[in-house]
């Protein structure tokens, strides 16, 4: 069962629930309860209803900062489909994007009409809309289209469908973004948080998918996925990009032909900075050669360069070597500044063996093992090798090779 918040967007939006929302937000009380007979005191023309969903409104600005930025404090937010909105830097790097690639595709339409299926509250359309196209949002529930209409009018012209994506004419459009809902309906959306279970394979998203698929036949698409998509799912006609925002792979983004650029892509978008993401595409490069000796540095791939398979292409962009044959880690003496890798500062080859391995880790704080493919665990790693953090020690970062060499490295 799903339960729709008591108050419509419009009115979280009038000129009484912004002045509130801007009272709560200021107030230096931390107990709601007081917060709220403050905010009744303050504005006696005020439901209790609407002061109760506008401290909701508050409550979700702050879980939302971080997804959304300075976003999280003028949108009208919801909490399950906060829990699965893009974050706003994405949001931005993919509208941008999504724009240029029309671009070349529609050179004499500088704003081509854009339709969101499934919109959610409307991060992606609000992003959408920044870049001047006229933006149509869709989604099932009449509450989040609602929502998601007003958040993206914060930028730009938005037109709202509410209903099922199945029965959308998209013949109007230019292109289309969709992002499946990964949940089943029955979220209990509540301010306190939702119970959900997350479907579990392509076909139980909503949309579907094949209905995804069937979409892209009818017009330019660009769909938000899961990163662990199984790409036996995708078109060879198609683009896989995975994108790493803030150190981790939020999503993969399906380009659909024509608007596919190349197979594979990683892209990192930097926090606040999404007209900086730098891409690293899919080019056959031959295999990184094996270094012979260790670098001054080790390379460590951000996530997506290493989901998106391209560790060879990220080698011959920066004129690196494979630390070892199965290694996923690069080395070299010096590399340019680069947001798809992180470099290690080689300090010292350490002994593999655990008992000198102990030996030479004695005195040292907290070490953060970091194997061929993840940070290692480091209670089991400490474990293994014995080290006991000792209080106020230097803490160490060590890089455990695929071919068995132990190193400490520094940023
Ligand atoms: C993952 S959310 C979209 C989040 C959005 N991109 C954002 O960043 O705010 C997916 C949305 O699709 C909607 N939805 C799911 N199935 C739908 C369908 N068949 N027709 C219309 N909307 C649908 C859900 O109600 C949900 O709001």
């Amino acid at each position: 069962m799903t339960r729709t918040p008591s108050v419509s967007p419009i009115d979280l939006r009038s000129a009484t629930a912004l002045a509130l929302r801007a009272h709560l937000t200021a107030a230096d009380d931390t107990d709601p309860l007081r917060r709220i007979s403050q905010a009744r005191a303050a504005f006696p023309e005020a439901s209790p209803d609407l002061i109760s969903a506008v401290m909701t409104q508050v409550t979700l600005a702050q879980r939302g900062a971080r997804r959304l930025g300075d976003w999280a404090d003028d949108m009208v937010l919801e909490t399950a489909a906060l829990e699965q909105a893009t974050r706003r830097d994405v949001a931005r790097y993919r509208a941008a994007e999504l724009r240029a690639r029309l671009a070349n595709y529609l050179p004499d339409t500088p704003h081509p009409a854009i339709v969101d299926l499934g919109c959610g509250i409307g991060v992606d359309a609000r992003a959408l809309a920044e870049t001047g196209s006229p933006v149509t949002v869709v989604d099932i529930d009449p509450w989040r289209c609602a929502a998601a209409a007003d958040n993206a009018r914060l930028a730009g012209t938005v037109h709202m469908w509410i209903g099922d994506i199945a029965d959308c004419d998209t013949s109007g459009f230019a292109a289309a973004f969709v992002d499946p809902a990964r949940r089943p309906p029955g979220d209990i959306r509540s301010a306190q948080g939702t119970r959900s279970v997350r479907a579990s394979g392509p076909e139980d998203w909503s949309p579907p998918w094949t209905a995804v698929r069937t979409l892209a036949q009818r017009l330019p698409l660009v769909a938000k996925v899961a990163p662990g998509i199984p790409l036996s799912l995708i078109p060879d006609s198609a683009e896989v990009e995975w994108i790493d925002h803030d150190g981790d792979t939020v999503e993969a983004c399906i380009w659909f032909a024509p608007l596919a650029t190349a197979r594979r892509r990683a892209t990192v978008v930097p926090p606040d900075r999404p007209r900086e993401a730098e891409s690293l595409v899919e080019t056959g490069a031959p295999p990184a050669p094996v270094a012979a000796q260790l670098g001054r540095l080790i390379i460590e791939p951000s996530p997506a360069v290493r989901h998106a398979g391209l560790l060879d292409e990220l080698a011959d962009y920066l004129d690196a070597q494979r630390l070892s044959p199965d290694s996923n880690w690069l080395t070299a003496d010096a590399v340019r500044a680069t947001g798809l890798a992180r470099a290690w500062h080689v300090v010292h080859e350490l002994p593999h063996a655990p008992k000198q391995l102990r030996a030479a880790l004695t005195g040292r704080g907290s070490v953060t093992w970091k194997t061929n493919d993840v940070t290692a665990s480091a209670g089991t790693q400490d474990a293994r090798v014995g080290h006991r953090p000792t209080s106020g020690g230097r803490p160490a970062t060590v890089v455990l090779t695929a071919d068995g060499r132990v190193i400490e490295v520094e940023p």
